[in-house]
C-alpha cells in the first residue's frame, strides 16, 4: 500500500477531529486538520484587518505566508509564519467569521490545492466538509460523520464546563445550526454528503465507537 486517504466530512461538532485524529493515531496515518487551515487565515486576516468579504486580498494573503500544520500529541500545532496560533483559532471570534471566509471560491481553490499537496501519496486521515466531494474525490474510504444539532451543542458545552469556561447551551446550538446553514448552502463545494459516503451517526455512540466503526471501514477496504 503506497497512499491511502480516508477522508471524514460532515457538520461542526459533530466530533470529527478528535475521533480523525485518534483514528489516524491507531492506524499509523497522518492527520490533517483541513478546518485549522480556513481558521488560520481566518485569524490572520482578521489581525491584519482584512475585509473578509475581499476573497483576492484573502487569497493573496494566504499565498504570502506560510501556513504549517504539525502533530501533536493534543491535535494539531498550527503556525502562521512561525507564529504558533494554535489557541487563537479556536476563539469565538473565529468560529463566528469562519464560515464567510471559507465560502470564497478562490480561498478554497488555494485551500484544497495545499489539502491535496499534503496527502498526496501518503497514508493520511483528512477531516473537513468537501474532503469526500473535492478535495479527494477518490478517497479509499469516505466517511461522513454527523449527529443530532441538539446533542452537538450538548458535546461542545460539555467540553467548555470541563475547561472550567463560561458556556450558553440554547446560544451554542444557535450557533452550531447557523454554521450548518452556512456551510451547506455556500454556493462553491458546500458541506454535502458524498454519494459513495457511508453515514456514521454519532448521535447515540460514544468516542471509542465512532472510532472503531471507522476502523473497521478502513480494514475492509484496504483488504
Ligand atoms: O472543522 P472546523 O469547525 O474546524 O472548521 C471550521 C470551518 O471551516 C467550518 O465552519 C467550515 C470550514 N471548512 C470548510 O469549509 N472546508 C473544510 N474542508 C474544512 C473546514
Amino acid at each position: 500500500m503506497n497512499g491511502f486517504n480516508v477522508a471524514i466530512d460532515g457538520p461542526a461538532g459533530a466530533g470529527k477531529s478528535t475521533v480523525a485524529k485518534k483514528a489516524a493515531e491507531r492506524l499509523g496515518f497522518l492527520y490533517i486538520d483541513t478546518g485549522a487551515m480556513y481558521r488560520a487565515l481566518t485569524y490572520a486576516a482578521l489581525t491584519e484587518r482584512i475585509d473578509l468579504n475581499d476573497e483576492h486580498a484573502l487569497t493573496a494573503l494566504l499565498e504570502g505566508s506560510a501556513l504549517e500544520l504539525e502533530p501533536s500529541s493534543t491535535g494539531t500545532t498550527v503556525y502562521w509564519n512561525e507564529k504558533n496560533i494554535t489557541a487563537d483559532i479556536r476563539t469565538d471570534l473565529v468560529n463566528k467569521n469562519v464560515s464567510l471566509v471559507s465560502s470564497h471560491k478562490e480561498v478554497r481553490l488555494a485551500m484544497v490545492a495545499r489539502q491535496q499537496a499534503l496527502a498526496k501519496a501518503k497514508k493520511a486521515v483528512l477531516d473537513g466538509r468537501d474532503i469526500g466531494t473535492h478535495v479527494l474525490p477518490d478517497a479509499n474510504v469516505k466517511i461522513f460523520l454527523t449527529a443530532s444539532v441538539e446533542e452537538r451543542a450538548r458535546r461542545r458545552h460539555q467540553e467548555q464546563l470541563d475547561k472550567g469556561l463560561p458556556s450558553d447551551f440554547e446560544k451554542l446550538k444557535e450557533d452550531i445550526a447557523k454554521r450548518d446553514e452556512l456551510d451547506s448552502t455556500r454556493l462553491f463545494a458546500p458541506l454535502m454528503q458524498a454519494e459513495d459516503a457511508q453515514v456514521v451517526d454519532t448521535t447515540e455512540m460514544g468516542i471509542e465507537e465512532v472510532i472503531n466503526t471507522i476502523l473497521h471501514l478502513v480494514k475492509e477496504q484496504s483488504v
